[in-house]
């Protein structure tokens, strides 16, 4: 595991083993931003939305969602599922609240000394919850349903398993009608599987260095 500068000067975590980033090398922050908070949650226009993420990591996108609750003081509830949460040594390194705002230094470090399974008020107007557990058997609390679901998995070519029609009905059935996924991935495969699903997916232009990203929105009841 090593941590790396991306060009906007944030950083984020490299893989060798499996030659993958947490982020796009082309900007942490800015890709976060643009793909799950200016292409998600700015698009969703909910009093009360419930986020559900797919893939903790270093808690940008957690830390982000945080900060634009704050600004637009919208009760937000943030559940998050991580697999293999990262050890203070390495969090510590990561300098995205140095290079956002002194509030947002404050945050980051909240949430990430947040015990997990818990929901845990973070800010007035954000709670979160860190589930540690594997999304692949992970199972979800009957009728449990999200406004927003960030699918942030390692990319279908690295983690295939994380990609796979039960995933995506998975996570359809935790979807709620008319709440939205957006994803980094544009893959035709992707588009398809979460189209079969009950999505209707568009294709959007991507963040610096992706010609394209994808967003959904279910119009397909699971009740
Ligand atoms: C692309 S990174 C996520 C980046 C993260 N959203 C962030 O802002 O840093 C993918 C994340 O998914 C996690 N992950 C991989 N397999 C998983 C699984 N089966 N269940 C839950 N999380 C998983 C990885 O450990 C990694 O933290």
């Amino acid at each position: 595991m090593q941590i790396i500068t991306t060009s906007d000067g944030s950083n984020t975590i490299y893989l060798p083993g499996i030659n993958e980033q947490y982020h796009s090398v082309n900007g942490a922050v800015t890709e976060s931003e643009y793909v799950y908070i200016d292409k998600g949650f700015k698009f969703i226009k909910k009093k009360y939305p419930k986020v559900f993420e797919v893939g903790f990591g270093t808690g940008l996108n957690c830390l982000l969602t945080a900060i634009e609750a704050e600004k637009k003081k919208v009760d937000t509830l943030y559940i998050t599922i991580e697999k293999f949460p990262l050890s203070q040594t390495i969090t510590q390194q990561l300098n995205y609240g140095k290079i956002i705002s002194k509030e947002a230094l404050i945050l980051f470090e909240k949430i990430h000394s947040s015990p997990w399974e818990k929901v845990i008020e973070i800010s007035d107007y954000f709670q979160l919850k860190k589930i540690n557990a594997d999304l692949i058997s992970f199972d979800f609390k009957q009728n449990e349903k999200f406004d927003m679901i960030y699918f942030d998995a390692f990319g279908p070519d690295k983690q295939p398993e994380m990609w796979t029609p039960e995933i995506f009905e998975k996570i359809h059935s935790i979807t709620s009608e008319n709440g939205v996924l957006v994803t980094y991935s544009a893959k035709g495969e992707v588009r398809r599987q979460l189209t079969t699903c009950g999505f209707v997916m568009e294709r959007i232009p991507g963040p610096p260095g992706k010609k394209q990203m994808l967003r959904g929105i279910n119009k397909k009841s699971t009740n």
